[in-house]
């Protein structure tokens, strides 16, 4: 049978472990269960019949906030700073020490509490990279409420939903975020959100920011900086939590319009974070980490904030762009001014550096010293960025694969653990706890080399999502009933002779645009509900920054005799309105019809390798061939694709 374990002759301890972990999973995450401090130590690991498909850590007590604040406190790191604010958008830094971050989490939390958040209470967060959204997220889980960060990119209608959905109790929120181009307001999408969900919040709480202050809605808005002023002093106790009960809930694009509520658990969460800061990512306390993502997505949560430090690390807040503000060096400056051992980022901007800086002459100049590995995820590492930054940096590059649902990587190059051999396109090996296979359409394991569905063999490991928000249900549709006895990744990929897993692509409609999730159904849902538009198809075509970049193909209601660019223009529109300026839409055209087959499917998969200059063949079921010349006809129209 193949299997995703590696070749027993790899020079490294990852061998070793990941089959104690198989073998042994009670004893290997009971032992990395003491990394944590917990109020009720659990006796055992899993309990398999309990929720979609088991539980961890079932009756063990903690407290995040306790683990990733308090401990260091108490335990002699109260001076050390835990997160370097660093703010090109501003001109601001900021050094926040633990015994700081300490005095502000507890304030927040007494301001949440006198607002009647408690635990199990929702707290929904709309929040540029600012170190008041780390305190917020800290404070919920100090007195046990649930957050739920919103991406800043996303507009007023995605908020509302997640509004709705979540029901908070409360929510946080910035006045504006700084873009390069612009300032982007957050109090008017934020007010709009509330004025169409059917859910009210209690309270907002606005944190007034220079660049854009906003106007409060007299009897629901406080101003944040009053308060928490107001509640100086304060310090109420973390509570202790349930091992299963929900730290946040973080919504991802799903296949329908409406997203998915991955909810993490606090036991497994911690306890999996914790094993991967030393064995993954090689990384010590009191060493610095940054990631260079948003706190609106998982690797924000997980390796911004948690993963850091829970393991006593400083790590860094990065309010800017890799490029642009101002150069192609900024991460490299970072990186050299906090004394970063790890820096982790997507592809994407590794891409968006190369493009400016190809000789990579912005890296000299920067003591470099200190900084050992790069690791990528987020969208499949090309192999030339790769080889560009190995050149450039001197260091190891680790691509790795994970997803929002699972909360840490899936597989990786574990440093910690002796680096394997790299081999560029795949993401390595997986981690403890995943039994990863590839599968055919019938669910049986593939031989090695031959690709299918990437699945996980149940149960998932501590720190992947136990449920969805409200929906075992969905939950149990979405990922457990395709294969029965595996959690579908929705990956295409293929595992090699040596137990490496590389990661194709998306098997369902989910594109990737800038290391951004992000679904085509969701705006084709937002095309459709144009009045002119008939219907629609939306695809991800190849972009050479971006990765990916979505393009919507939209028939016209017959009657309609209006000028079809100005259609285009207002569609494209409509879509960054709805959905927000993250969706990049910029591409609509107008085609006078769709590809299906003769049952009525469009063929989306075709339109997609026209559009990449990919080879492609009639397929056998099409309705009537001359309309894929004609898509291909209007992508030549805009320079893309061969027809
Ligand atoms: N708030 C408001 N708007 C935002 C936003 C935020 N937090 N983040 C992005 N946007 C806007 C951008 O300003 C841009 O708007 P525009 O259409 O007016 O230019 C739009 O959303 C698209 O943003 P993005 O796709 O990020 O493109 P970009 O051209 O601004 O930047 C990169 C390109 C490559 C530099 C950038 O995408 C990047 O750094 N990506 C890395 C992503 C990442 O770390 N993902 C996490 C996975 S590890
Ligand atoms: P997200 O939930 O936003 O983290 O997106 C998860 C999806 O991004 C995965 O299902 C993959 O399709 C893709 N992805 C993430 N990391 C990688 C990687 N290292 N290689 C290839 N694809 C990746």
């Amino acid at each position: 049978m193949p299997t995703a374990d590696p070749s027993p002759d790899l020079p490294s301890r990852y061998a070793a472990v990941h089959e104690r972990a198989m073998r042994d999973p009670e004893g290997f995450w009971l032992d990395a269960a003491r990394a944590i401090d917990w109020t009720t130590e659990p006796t055992r690991a899993f309990k398999p019949k309990s929720g979609p498909y088991g539980r961890w850590f079932p009756d063990g007590a903690l407290n995040a906030c306790w683990n990733a604040v308090d401990r260091h406190v108490a335990g002699g790191r109260a001076e050390q700073v835990a997160i370097r604010y660093d703010s090109p958008a501003t001109g601001t830094k900021r050094a926040i020490t633990y015994a700081d971050l300490l005095r502000e989490v507890s304030a927040l939390a007494a301001v949440l509490a006198d607002l009647g958040v408690g635990r199990g209470d929702r707290v929904i967060l709309y929040m540029p990279m600012v170190p008041e959204a780390l305190f917020g997220m800290l404070a919920c889980a100090r007195i046990g409420a649930v957050h739920s960060v919103v991406f800043g990119g996303f507009a007023a209608n995605e908020l509302s939903v997640r509004i709705e959905d979540a029901a908070p109790k409360v929510v946080l929120a910035a006045s504006c975020g700084i873009e390069p181009s612009r300032v982007v307001a957050y109090k008017p999408l934020l007010d709009a959100a509330l004025a169409t969900a059917r859910h009210k919040p209690a309270a907002c709480l606005i944190l007034q920011r220079p660049q854009a202050l906003a106007s409060l809605v007299e009897g629901r808005d406080r101003d944040w900086a009053e308060a928490v002023a107001a509640a100086e002093g304060r310090k109420p106790d973390c509570v202790p939590m349930a091992a299963t009960d929900p730290l946040y809930v973080l919504y991802t694009s799903g296949t329908t319009g409406k997203p998915k509520g991955v909810v993490r658990d606090t036991g497994g969460y911690l306890v999996a974070l914790s094993w991967s800061m030393s064995n993954l990512y090689g990384v010590q306390p009191g060493e610095t980490y940054f990631c260079a993502s948003d706190i609106g997505w998982v690797v924000g949560h997980s390796y911004i904030v948690y993963a850091p430090l829970l393991h006593g690390c400083t790590t860094v807040l990065y309010e800017g762009k890799p490029v642009g503000t101002p150069d192609p060096g900024a991460f490299w400056r970072v990186v050299a001014e906090t004394g970063t051992v790890c820096l982790f980022t997507a592809p994407t901007a590794l891409r968006a550096i190369k493009k400016e800086d190809s000789k990579g002459s912005h890296v000299a100049g920067h003591d470099l010293s200190r900084f050992r590995t790069l690791f990528l995820a987020g969208e499949r590492a090309d192999p030339a960025s790769v080889a560009w930054a190995e050149r450039v940096l001197d260091r190891p590059v680790v691509d790795h694969w994970w997803q929002t649902e699972t909360g840490w990587p899936i597989a990786g190059n574990p440093v910690g653990l002796g680096l394997l051999p790299v081999k560029h396109g795949s993401t390595c090996v997986p981690m403890p706890g995943y039994d990863v296979q590839v599968l055919d359409e019938g669910g049986k394991p593939v031989p090695a080399g031959t690709m299918g569905t990437i699945a996980i063999r149940l149960p998932l490991p501590p720190g992947c999502l136990p449920t969805l928000w409200g929906s075992d249900t969905r939950m149990r549709t979405s990922y457990l009933e395709t294969f029965p006895g595996w959690y579908d990744t929705s990956d295409a990929g293929v595992i090699d002779a040596d137990g490496y897993i590389t990661v194709l692509g998306r098997t369902d409609d989910i594109i990737n645009v800038a290391g951004h999730r992000l679904s085509t159904g969701g705006m084709e849902a937002v095309l459709s509900s144009h009045p002119d538009v008939a219907e629609c198809a939306v695809i991800g075509i190849r972009d050479a920054l971006k990765g990916e970049a979505p393009c919507g193909f939209v028939v016209l209601k017959a009657q309609v005799a209006r000028d079809p660019a100005e259609i285009e223009r207002e569609l494209v529109a409509k879509v960054r309105d709805e959905i927000g300026p993250v969706a990049a839409f910029k591409l609509a055209l107008t085609v006078q019809r769709l590809p299906k087959t003769r049952s009525g499917k469009i063929l989306r998969a075709t339109m997609k390798r026209i559009a990449d200059h990919e080879p492609w063949t009639m397929p056998a079921t099409i309705d009537d061939a001359g309309v894929l010349d004609e898509i291909g006809e209007s992508l030549k129209a805009r320079g893309i694709g061969e027809g």
